[in-house]
């Protein structure tokens, strides 16, 4: 698949090395230089300044960082950051999209009706929120919940990078297929992604997918399949573990 310009970008700065064939380019980009930083994309910079610093900060130093965030515009449209919960020595971290309106106004991710089923299918697989750890990609809700623009993700990627450094968990669970689709760099349906085990290289982590509680609330004909997930995820730790 060809990488843009803007995609090689971001990958790089998510540290992440995009193999391009000798004599090529990127689509889009000259073929002499890969300019670092593309015009059209907004504040590698400042991303660059944030996985500075927020490398070895402990989870106070973090969430105090995490709070004062400006990086992106959704600083100004936030009522407070919402940083993540749960266990911070979690075998099991779930990584949603981005809080909603109930988080942005409680500080808390999956507080909402979406929150409540992710805790009926925690309680399903005997475990509570206080057992795994819950977080977003990003820590600010998009306006009218409308999903997370790329930019953002990568200005709030390195929090949540030094999240995972600090819980060090056996496995991650991406809900839904937005969070899934920027996690691993893909545009694979969910469908096809869940029910393996991908190994995130940058995590070092294995990873799995599984529907987004919101979706299954709109969808519950395929609470079932949630249900093999879950199923799938608690043999996947076993082995993990074992
Ligand atoms: N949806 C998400 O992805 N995260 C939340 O915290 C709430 C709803």
């Amino acid at each position: 698949m060809a990488v843009t310009t803007k995609q090689h970008a971001y990958l790089q700065a998510m540290g992440i090395e995009v193999f391009i064939p000798q004599g090529s380019s990127p689509v889009g980009a000259p073929m002499a230089a890969v300019p670092a930083t593309p015009e059209s994309l907004p504040d590698i910079t400042t991303h660059t300044q944030i996985v500075a610093a927020t490398r070895d900060l402990n989870w106070e130093q973090l969430q105090s960082q995490v709070s004062i965030c400006t990086a992106c515009e959704l600083h100004t449209t936030r009522s407070q950051t919402v940083f993540g919960v749960g266990n911070p020595h979690a075998e099991i971290l779930f990584i949603g999209e981005a809080p909603g309106a109930e988080e942005d106004r409680q500080g808390e991710p999956f507080v909402g009706r979406a929150g409540q089923l992710l805790n009926e299918m925690l309680r399903a697989i005997k475990l509570q929120r206080t057992d795994v750890y819950i977080a977003n990609i990003l820590k600010c809700r998009p306006p009218n919940n409308r999903d997370p623009k790329p930019e953002e993700a990568l200005q709030c990627w390195p929090f949540l990078q030094q999240q995972i450094a600090l819980i060090q968990p056996k496995i991650v669970v991406a809900l839904g297929r937005i969070a899934a689709q920027r996690i691993l760099h893909t545009d694979t349906p969910l469908a096809r992604l869940r029910q393996q085990i991908h190994h995130h290289v940058q995590f070092n982590l294995p990873l799995i997918v599984t529907y987004h509680p919101a979706y299954l609330l709109r969808s519950p004909q395929d609470k079932r399949k949630a249900w093999e997930d879950l199923l799938f995820l608690q043999q996947s730790l076993r082995d993990i573990t074992k």
